[in-house]
């Protein structure tokens, strides 16, 4: 016990701050000063988002691996991140535009050079050092559309619906920041769904939205569920006013990837319910399952007919953060919205436009995701070599992680149909779920604590994106190399057999 009781310190360390201690301070005249600001005069909503992908399990792994904290494993945390190391073209491109010198070099090649060339035509004084307009620059969202109507095989994308944003997470947040409104039973519900990534039930919070659950179904790959979206709705609107539906597609932490069936009946719900739709698409690359297929939203509303197409409001994002590139230090992205109201566009620029335009470079960025090279461009060959390792890689991972993680007693993982993630069921005994709750911290927070401080391997508990009572899960990311994704494998499940006797043999003798 005196483990653990070492490791709930550490998780409300955390979020404490020596600082903070320290509410008066002397100033220069000799008088008290209190600070202005104390955990007391935060704005409430601000203690109230909760964001678990950076939550205490991964600052910890970052003390750790900083050497700040002791930990019996002399593996050296495995935090998974985003970025995948390509050397090609967005990085090139942006180089260019941001060193227009080197557009003399005989380094870079013809097209890399003829895409920076455009963007800097396209930019403020020819630099990527000027604010763009708030929308974005105007080649970059020609070029958007133009991606999407190819994508969408011929579905009309006109780049006045085009925006922009810092990642995908900025356009979220301001489509979010437009439907919320009312008080009482009248605020705002946002239907989300759990397991969820949690940027929405922190936004949610944040902007004291309702925030209504409907749940993807586990045993049927994380599919979703009419029947659910029904219950979810008729519930909520006992006590706020559903206005908004957000679908991640594929999913994140949960990587499965809809079927146009399942979006078909989204879409015809939000049409009868009166509801906007915000599709999150920033994994629309990263399919792996040879039976899956990624649909967009719009393209489905399209097939759906115009009496769909022409009222449904719609807001899809994507973004430069994932995909074969995973340049999510640039927030890259942008959203396409659908059937908007005139006035509430003007409206939708005038907020984007408080906070001047998107980084210019994330924009460069996502210029060559949407316009990649062609086949008589000279980085052509590299450019596709490259993405289909990198998502050949990504498939194979997604298949091992399945598979292994199958093969571990009280532990159940869904395919892994796309996005990156793999989120599977673990079982944790009574006993640990007991000591968990004694120690005030979720039973599967307690078990990721133990896997990094045992093993180093960093995970996010379930408890961080949402899941049905009684169930715990972990999200992993497939992005380690294979040889590291399998070694990681192997001891999470040599873990994970430890855990389980451990906690048996605490469990009452059965008469
Ligand atoms: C489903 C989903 N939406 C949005 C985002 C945010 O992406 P960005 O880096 O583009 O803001 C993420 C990032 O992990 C994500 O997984």
């Amino acid at each position: 016990y005196h483990r653990l009781s070492i490791m709930s310190t550490r998780y409300s360390r955390g979020y404490s701050n020596n600082e903070n201690k320290c509410l008066k301070k002397w100033n220069a005249n000799g008088k008290m000063r209190e600070k202005s600001l104390t955990m007391d005069t935060l704005n409430p909503q601000v203690k109230a988002v909760e964001y678990a992908v950076r939550g205490p399990i991964v600052t910890k792994a970052g003390d750790i691996e900083r050497g700040l904290q002791q930990v019996t494993t002399t593996y050296l945390p495995i935090i998974l991140t985003i970025h995948i190391n390509t050397s090609c073209l967005y990085v090139q491109v942006v180089a260019l535009c941001s060193f227009p010198e080197l557009l003399d070099s005989s380094s870079f090649p013809e097209d890399a050079k003829q895409r920076a060339r455009r963007i800097l035509q396209g930019c403020g004084g020819q630099s990527l050092g000027s604010y763009s307009a708030s929308q974005g620059v105007d080649c970059i969202r020609q070029d958007i559309a133009v991606y999407i109507e190819q994508r969408d095989k011929g579905v009309p994308a006109d780049w006045d619906n085009i925006y922009l944003t810092t990642g995908a997470s900025d356009g979220i947040v301001s489509i979010l920041k437009m439907l919320v409104s009312g008080q009482g039973r009248s605020r705002s519900g946002v239907m989300i769904p759990i397991p969820q990534y949690p940027l929405y039930s922190a936004a949610i919070s944040e902007m004291e939205a309702v925030q209504i659950n409907y749940y993807l179904d586990e045993d049927n790959c994380w599919a979703l569920d009419i029947n659910e979206l029904h219950r979810a709705y008729q519930a909520a609107k006992e006590h706020c006013h559903p206005r908004v539906i957000c679908i991640i597609n594929p999913g994140n932490p949960t990587g499965q990837v809809q079927s146009k069936k399942c979006i078909e009946e989204v879409l015809h719900f939000a049409y009868e319910e009166n509801l906007f739709v915000m599709s999150d698409e920033v994994y629309q690359d990263n399919v792996y399952s040879p039976d899956c297929q990624f649909h967009s939203f719009k393209k489905v509303l399209y097939e759906m007919g115009p009496e769909y197409f022409n009222t449904v409001e719609l807001a899809s994002f994507h973004s430069t953060s994932k995909g074969y590139s995973g340049e999510c230090g640039f927030r890259g992205g942008y959203m396409e919205v659908l059937n908007l109201d005139l006035e509430v566009k003007a409206q939708l620029v005038k907020l984007l436009s408080v906070r001047l335009c998107p980084p210019v470079s994330g924009q460069a960025a996502m210029d060559v995701i949407v316009n990649p090279p062609l086949p008589h461009e000279p980085s052509y060959l590299q450019f596709h070599k490259e993405k289909r390792a990198v998502l050949g890689a990504l498939a194979e991972k997604a298949q091992m992680t399945e598979q292994i993680l199958n093969t571990v007693p009280g532990i159940k993982c869904n395919p892994v149909q796309g996005a990156m993630y793999a989120f599977p069921r673990i079982f944790i005994p009574p006993r640990a779920v007991e000591e968990a709750m004694s120690l005030g911290i979720s039973p599967d927070m307690m078990y990721c604590l133990r896997l990094l401080e045992e093993t180093g391997i960093c995970l996010v508990p379930g408890s961080g994106f949402g899941q049905r009572e009684g169930t715990y899960h972990f999200r992993m990311t497939i992005l380690p190399t294979t040889e590291k994704l399998k070694v990681l494998l192997e001891k999470l499940r040599d873990f994970h057999i430890k855990f389980l006797k451990e906690y048996a043999s605490l469990e009452e003798p059965k008469r």
